[in-house]
């Protein structure tokens, strides 16, 4: 029997792709095709792909040509494939001609000529870029605008901004006159990214314009405020995400995974801390360009606990150390601490930006516990430790725009299909908005001096 092997991205199925593969399969008896993992066009510098990797391996089966689908996952596989299964004839399209010349030594190589006119990109290209709008005033927005490049089929079109000396000489090009109306009227999509007691309004008035928002979490400062604007978003049949980047890093999510498979056995506590001391001056008082200690770290201290724990907690206890902003129109808190109690497990969470601690992520299970070292919410890795330290086990991946990359590209593929395919559930969203609203409110709070 001739084995034959060939692989590809296969993304947008068409025409070349089958042809492609019946030619693959006539050189031989048996066909196995490997579909690619990799969604980052290096050539270009996009992330390009637009079908996730499961519904491109639907796509190739459902050819019926293959006899046999692989994911490929790693560089130098092909080798390693070759040899496991035993193949006799590598094949290609005549766009990798040359380039796969050193699998000669483990098996016959032939490329095949190209279908011409078709391709993945160009039926990519049939699409309109979406133009995203900027909204606010802080620096994370310059780390929009430049993630968004890396987006195929996204551009920062224009930004709306009532202060713009935090924002980079590219964002400043882009600043309308308009009014916020007007700016609306001119893109597809927002993110917002400006003082979360603004949210509401901005938010609000996007929707009803028929705009799909991404907006820098807290969604709003009152619960019943976030209810309301996730019911417009869906009355309007408009995606509305929270934007909390830590979720789509590729670590963080591998680890929820890891622990829902039950690798340090039941859940019994997590611990999560996140500090930054910059924005509090040496009279400890907070700048007046500074997002409270639960506003800036809140949501992602809060992710880790909501989404292995569950929305359900029974019991919370807020205890904060509250200190001026100049402003004084928010209540702004140096250090806050929140402790969850439910059914069969407890939380704590730490925040701070007046005071510092050790930015570490600690998930304790009846079996072993997950050590995420500081910063937990941009790793890159983390460790599954057991009683036995020859179990322990380490975790790395790759980290690229610490998250916000992969936030885009699933804002843009949920606007795209008409549903929404954000990491963070409603029921959480709207869990955070009322957990900020309480702190907001004194609710189950405590105040230290
Ligand atoms: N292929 C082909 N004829 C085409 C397009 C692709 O023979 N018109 C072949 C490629 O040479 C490769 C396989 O199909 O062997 C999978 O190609 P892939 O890179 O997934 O698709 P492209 O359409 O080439 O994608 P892109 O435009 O992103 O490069």
């Amino acid at each position: 029997m001739v084995k034959v092997i060939t692989y590809g991205t296969y993304d947008l199925l068409h025409y070349g792709h089958i042809r492609l593969l019946e030619r693959a399969k006539a050189l031989g008896d048996y066909l196995i095709v490997g579909v690619t993992t990799d969604d980052f066009d290096k050539t270009r510098g996009k992330i390009n792909v637009q079908q996730p990797l499961m519904e491109r391996v639907e796509s190739v089966k459902a050819t019926g040509i293959a006899d046999e689908i692989i994911i490929e996952e790693y560089e130098g596989q092909k080798i390693d494939d070759i040899r496991r299964y035993g193949v006799d004839i590598f094949t290609v399209g005549s766009d990798w001609e040359g380039k796969f010349d050193y699998l000669k030594e483990y098996c016959k190589v032939v490329y095949l000529e190209r279908t011409q006119g078709i391709s993945s990109t160009e039926v990519r290209s049939h699409q309109q870029e979406l133009r995203l709008g900027l909204v606010g005033e802080f620096a994370m927005l310059n780390t929009v605008g430049q993630e968004s490049s890396y987006v195929n089929g996204l551009s920062a079109s224009s930004v709306y901004t009532e202060d713009s000396s935090r924002l980079s000489k590219q964002l400043k090009e882009l600043i309308t006159e308009k009014t916020y109306e007007g700016f609306l009227g001119d893109v597809d999509a927002v993110y917002i990214a400006s003082r979360p007691e603004k949210h509401y309004e901005q938010v609000k008035q996007a929707l009803e314009q028929g705009k799909h928002v991404l907006v820098e979490s807290p969604v709003t400062l009152e619960r019943t405020r976030c209810k309301e604007l996730l019911e417009l978003a869906e009355k309007k049949n408009r995606i509305l995400m929270e934007s909390i980047k830590t979720a789509y890093a590729t670590a963080y999510s591998r680890l929820l995974l890891l622990i829902k498979s039950g690798k340090i056995g039941s859940v019994v506590s997590v611990d999560a801390t996140c500090t930054s001391l910059r924005e509090i001056g040496e009279d400890g008082m907070a700048e007046q360009s500074a997002w409270s200690s639960i506003c800036e770290w809140g949501p992602v201290a809060m992710l880790p606990i909501l989404q292995i724990l569950g929305a359900n907690y029974e019991e919370k206890r807020i205890v904060s150390h509250l200190i001026k902003s100049p402003a004084d129109t928010v209540k702004f808190d140096a250090f806050t601490k929140i402790d969850f109690v439910y059914p069969e497990a407890v939380a704590s969470l730490k925040v701070g930006k007046g005071v510092k601690s050790e930015g570490e992520l600690i998930v304790s299970g009846t079996k072993g516990y997950v050590y995420v070292p500081a910063p937990w919410w941009k790793t890159d890795y983390f460790e599954i430790r057991y009683e036995n330290p020859a179990d322990n086990q380490r975790y790395f991946y790759q980290l690229d725009g610490e998250g916000l990359r992969y936030e885009l590209v699933t804002f843009l593929k949920s606007i795209r299909m008409g549903k929404d395919m954000s990491y963070v559930d409603k029921e959480i969203t709207a869990v955070i908005a009322g957990l900020i609203s309480d702190f907001e409110n004194g609710v189950d709070m405590k105040t230290i001096l």
